[in-house]
């Protein structure tokens, strides 16, 4: 979910660019208008400043002709029109001229456009690559569930879970009735659940603890037990867990579907079982 909103805020950001862009353009290649026909009627008429000079169009008249011989030859001239300096005009050549500060500012803002295309690429593969390549976030196959079952079960009949790398993931031994807050939710499959490594509290990795047969993060304290329900410290919520499904025979962990779940009201397994493995001394709040 978390993704998907991801992804629709970059789409969001990057058409967004993509408007400001072509609007700058298009204002640039059709000329700005006047700041009065830019601003409003009310900001007119609230402007004090002197109205602009008006140009008349210079009147055309006739010389008056002296002769009529020498009528044809004379030209009609402005009569407004006084010629204050010589202007000169000298044709040059495209490379000459070079770039003009509008054809500048185009280019710069098509490689900006550009790199930030560009860049949004390469943002957007690098977020889809681990699903590409099977990584964390992809579906991750854990093994067969029977060879799961006998490793995270000791022989006195105590759980050890069984520690998956690539999906950052403890696979536990799940009760035989799900609590209420699991139920419906695809996070058990042929007896088995996978935990989160991480604590809910601030993101440490929470180890295994043996001897109470409980996870313990000894960062600050919070503890979980041998099904990631909470058990006491600061952690807000159960231990987050992972979608898991049984494919062909596989105990497959979808590590991009992380299932969040309250503080259980009570727990379903027993926990502690025996001494902590923190020194720090966790009160439930
Ligand atoms: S990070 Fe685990 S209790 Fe704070």
């Amino acid at each position: 979910m978390s993704q998907t909103l991801l992804l629709v805020g970059i789409a969001g950001v990057a058409l967004l660019a993509a408007l400001g862009a072509f609007a700058i353009a298009w204002r640039r290649s059709t000329g700005a208008p006047s700041w009065r026909e830019a601003v409003s009627r009310e900001t007119r008429r609230a402007d004090k400043s002197p109205p602009p000079p008006v140009v008349e169009e210079p009147v055309l008249v006739e010389p008056a002709g002296e002769a009529v011989e020498i009528e044809e030859e004379r030209e009609a001239v402005p009569a407004a029109v006084t010629v204050t300096h010589e202007q000169r005009v000298v044709e040059v050549s495209p490379e000459e001229a070079g770039v003009s500060r509008r054809q500048f500012f185009n280019r710069a803002l098509s490689a900006t456009f550009g790199s930030f295309l560009a860049i949004l690429g390469i943002e957007l593969l690098a977020f889809m690559w681990p699903k590409l390549k099977g990584g964390f976030g992809a579906s991750i196959d854990a093994g067969a569930p029977a060879d799961l079952l006998a490793a995270t079960r000791t022989a006195d009949g105590g759980v050890i879970p069984a520690f998956i790398p690539e999906a950052r993931a403890y696979v536990v031994p799940a009760t035989e009735t799900l609590s209420a807050q699991f139920e419906g939710k695809g996070v058990a499959a042929a007896g088995l659940m996978a935990l989160y490594q991480r604590c809910v509290h601030l993101g440490c990795r929470v180890p295994w603890c043996a001897t109470s047969q409980g996870f313990e993060c000894p960062c600050h304290g919070s503890k979980y037990d041998s099904i990631g329900e909470y058990f006491a410290g600061p952690a807000p919520r159960n231990l987050d867990r992972f979608q898991v499904e049984l494919i062909d025979e596989r105990f497959i962990i979808h590590t991009g579907n992380i299932i969040q779940t309250p503080r259980a009201p009570s727990r379903t397994v027993s926990y502690p079982q025996g001494p902590s493995c923190i020194a720090l001394v966790a009160t439930e709040e």
